[in-house]
């Protein structure tokens, strides 16, 4: 795991986009896996600025979210599929048909998960998955004592994950409990992960992930298997690493064809 501090959730916003605008460039038919919640939002409209600026064509690149609730139909405003397009879709010039959203409406839950997973490595994989970490540390929807081996699946959620995500529902509503979500295993076969966090309140949960035990209680510490992450907070979700210091130096101390490969100088500190 590559641990990146950066000073705030804008810088980390800039220098995601600016690892996914290099795979692009490098591969304008890349595979991207994309997450929801607030912690990709700015990184979205980072990617959308770069699109408009004529500097970054989606018109080959495929897409492959993680995760949808159950039950909720494409237009619901807090299903996935309405947060995507808002968010990015609508703002960029990504083919409809190579935009890959779990449907929270299928009839056929497990024959459904096999096709989606069916058709990611039908286009050879991920090439980077963005992920965000939830605050019981769950990747997608893996809630804790998810296998850490599990393929796309359904799986309930755990009334923390519940009480966080109310927010993006009416006051009336209630948030479904049941989700179809990317297993822990198909996220470890991305061949990049970008994990952002930012906020004081990721701070416990980021500690967990990075310097604590590998365990299905914090679906996300299985990064630390895997051998091409960058962990992407601000300095308020950095606030409880023990070795911050150290990842601090060793991004200060980068050797300048690794910046140059894969890191925006801008923010560079
Ligand atoms: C949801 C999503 C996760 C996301 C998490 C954190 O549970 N399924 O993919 O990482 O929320 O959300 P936020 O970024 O809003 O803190």
């Amino acid at each position: 795991m590559e641990v990146i501090i950066l000073p705030d959730a804008q810088a980390v916003a800039r220098q995601a986009a600016h690892l996914i605008a290099q795979q692009i460039h490098r591969n304008p038919a890349s595979v991207l896996g994309l997450a929801t919640g607030s912690t990709p939002e700015p990184m979205y409209a980072e990617l959308i600025r770069i699109h408009r600026e004529g500097k970054l064509d989606f018109s080959r690149v495929t897409t492959f979210n993680l995760d949808e609730y159950l039950g909720l139909s494409p237009d619901h405003p807090a299903s996935y599929h309405r947060f995507m397009h808002e968010k990015l879709f609508d703002h960029i010039n990504v083919s409809k048909d190579r935009i890959y959203i779990p449907d929270g409406l299928t009839a056929d839950v497990p024959k459904y998960c096999a096709w989606y997973e069916e058709r990611i490595r039908a286009v050879g994989g991920i090439d980077i998955q963005v992920l965000g970490i939830g605050s019981d540390g769950h990747i997608g929807f893996n809630e804790p004592t998810s296998s850490l081996a599990s393929r796309m699946r359904n799986k309930t959620l755990t009334q923390k994950t519940i009480e966080d995500n109310k927010r993006f529902f009416a006051p009336s509503e209630k948030v479904p409990t049941e989700v179809l979500t990317m297993g822990v295993g198909t996220i470890m076969e991305a061949r990049t992960c970008i994990l952002m966090a930012h906020g004081a309140r990721k701070a416990s949960v980021i500690a967990k992930m990075v310097e604590g035990p590998l365990t299905a209680m914090v679906t996300a510490s299985v990064m630390q298997l895997h051998p091409r992450t960058f962990v992407m907070i601000d300095e308020a979700a950095a606030t409880q690493l023990q070795m911050a210091d150290y990842y601090r130096f060793q991004w200060e101390n980068k050797p300048e064809w690794e910046k140059r490969a894969f890191f925006c100088h801008a923010d560079k500190r």
